[in-house]
């Protein structure tokens, strides 16, 4: 690398293959995907619940450029995906839907090429949709009805059914 300070004419090099190796190779890890110029950055999604999390979004329907990867490499999460979508930019509502199945999703908004905001996503207050109620009987696995509950606690999740009152644990969330 070089270091430019007025009047002087400073340039430092270490040996030269290291670190010219060890920049585009680190580049190149790092884009795996290539970068967007403008859009929103899912990351940190566990790689199993990627097209889990494609479908909640409803990502299927949109026209703008999509790139995702999964099987990525992750201290955290072991095995984790990655979802970039040019051109969209989600309210929070939208976007904490994916809290449930994503909790460690980053969001990174892009413009011009820049990171401008890192966002976590928070598990809503109400969920609509999205899950089974757990109760076989429960009129939502009877009838066409969307399911709708008010979570009552957020780690572990506990979601109450607003038609039968009956408690889905995390461990017996099913996706719908
Ligand atoms: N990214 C992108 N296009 C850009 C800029 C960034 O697709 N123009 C992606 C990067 O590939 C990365 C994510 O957005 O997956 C976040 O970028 P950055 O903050 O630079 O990476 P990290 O520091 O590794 O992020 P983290 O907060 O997850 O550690
Ligand atoms: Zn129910």
């Amino acid at each position: 690398w070089c270091l430019y300070t007025p009047g002087y004419h400073f340039t430092y090099s270490k040996p030269q293959i290291d670190t010219t190796m060890n920049d585009h190779l680190t580049k190149k890890l790092k884009l795996k995907v290539s970068a967007i110029n403008n859009g929103t950055v899912i990351d940190h999604i566990p790689s199993d619940n990627l097209f889990k999390v494609i479908s909640i979004l409803g990502l299927q329907k949109m026209k703008t450029q999509i790139t995702f990867g999964a099987n990525f490499e992750s201290e955290k999460l072991g095995s984790k995906a990655i979802i970039k979508l040019s051109d969209v930019f989600f309210e929070d509502d939208e976007i904490n839907k994916i809290s449930l199945i994503a909790r460690n999703a980053k969001l990174n908004i892009i413009r011009d090429y820049e990171v401008v905001e890192k966002r976590v996503v928070e598990v809503p207050d109400k969920v609509i949709g999205i899950v089974k109620c757990f109760n076989p009987k429960c009129i939502t696995n009877n009838e066409e009805i969307t399911t709708h509950f008010t979570v009552i606690s957020k780690n572990p999740l506990d979601l109450k059914c607003k038609y039968c009152e009956k408690i889905t644990h995390e461990h017996q969330m099913v996706i719908k």
